[in-house]
């Protein structure tokens, strides 16, 4: 499982960022699409109606991907990351525009993010690679930061819950059972994109638990659903605080 030591390692130093997060164009090219179309889809059915709604929060920008978008569309934007480096080159790319504020965050706290005072919350390629307890440490956030009412976005990892239940049983089988875990919770020998072990049911069980409401689960967009996230078999939730 990915940890949070990994996730600093990884995305604050071996990571090179050639296209400040438009490298990863291979979700859009698995499901036969261009990459722009693909990204701009995403943008306009699931970020944006959120976005225009009020303050956003973001988190794990990464080198800014989608805050450009959160910025266009929200007066004021926060984002929270594990990486210092990737918000120093937030601050530089948005220098000059108005309403960015930046959270250094140890694992999933936003202390200085007030209560009740954020319209939506969006994160894309940041999830897929928590494990289950910060995740449920930062849905606990989300329910503290959002108004009632407001809504957030955010993709994860959508492994089989049937093929979950199995590891602890494959793990002590030793390295023939976590290759047979790895196979069936990815259905791949090797690249699973280093997604966490967390399926769309478990997943909507942690919101719940937060005292949050699942609206939707999905894994696609666009007018016939020709946008996926189904290279490494994500899943996009829509949850919001209940009034
Ligand atoms: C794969 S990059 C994605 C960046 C951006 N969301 C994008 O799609 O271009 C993952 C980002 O999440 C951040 N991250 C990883 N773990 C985090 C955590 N526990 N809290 C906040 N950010 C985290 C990383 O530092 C990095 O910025």
């Amino acid at each position: 499982m990915p940890t949070v030591d990994w996730n600093r390692r990884t995305w604050g130093g071996t990571h090179t960022w050639e296209r400040s997060g438009d490298e990863w164009a291979h979700m859009a090219a698995y499901c036969g699409q261009p990459y722009e179309e693909w990204k701009a889809g995403l943008v306009e059915e699931l970020l944006a109606p959120g976005a225009a709604r009020g303050t956003s929060l973001e988190i794990g920008p990464g080198h800014g991907r989608w805050t450009e978008h959160l910025l266009e569309l929200s007066p004021r934007v926060w984002i929270v990351d594990v990486n210092e480096s990737c918000l120093d080159r937030c601050r530089e790319r948005f220098e000059g525009r108005h309403g960015l504020d930046v959270h250094h965050t140890p694992g999933y706290s936003m202390d200085p993010v007030p209560d009740a005072s954020i319209s939506f919350v969006w994160s894309f390629d940041v999830f897929v690679h928590l494990d289950p307890d910060v995740i449920s440490g930062y849905l606990g956030e989300v329910a503290r930061v959002l108004e009632p009412g407001a809504t957030a976005v955010i993709h994860h990892a959508g492994k089989p819950d049937w093929s979950l239940r199995l590891a602890p049983v494959n793990r002590r089988a030793g390295r023939p059972g976590r290759i047979a875990q790895r196979w069936l919770s990815q259905r791949r020998w090797r690249d699973d994109g280093n997604r966490s072990d967390v399926s769309p049911e478990a997943f909507a069980g942690w919101v719940r638990e937060a005292g949050l409401e699942v609206t939707g689960q999905r894994t696609s967009w666009g007018p016939e659903g020709q946008y996926t996230v189904d290279k490494y078999r994500d899943c996009v939730t829509e949850l919001r605080k209940p009034v």
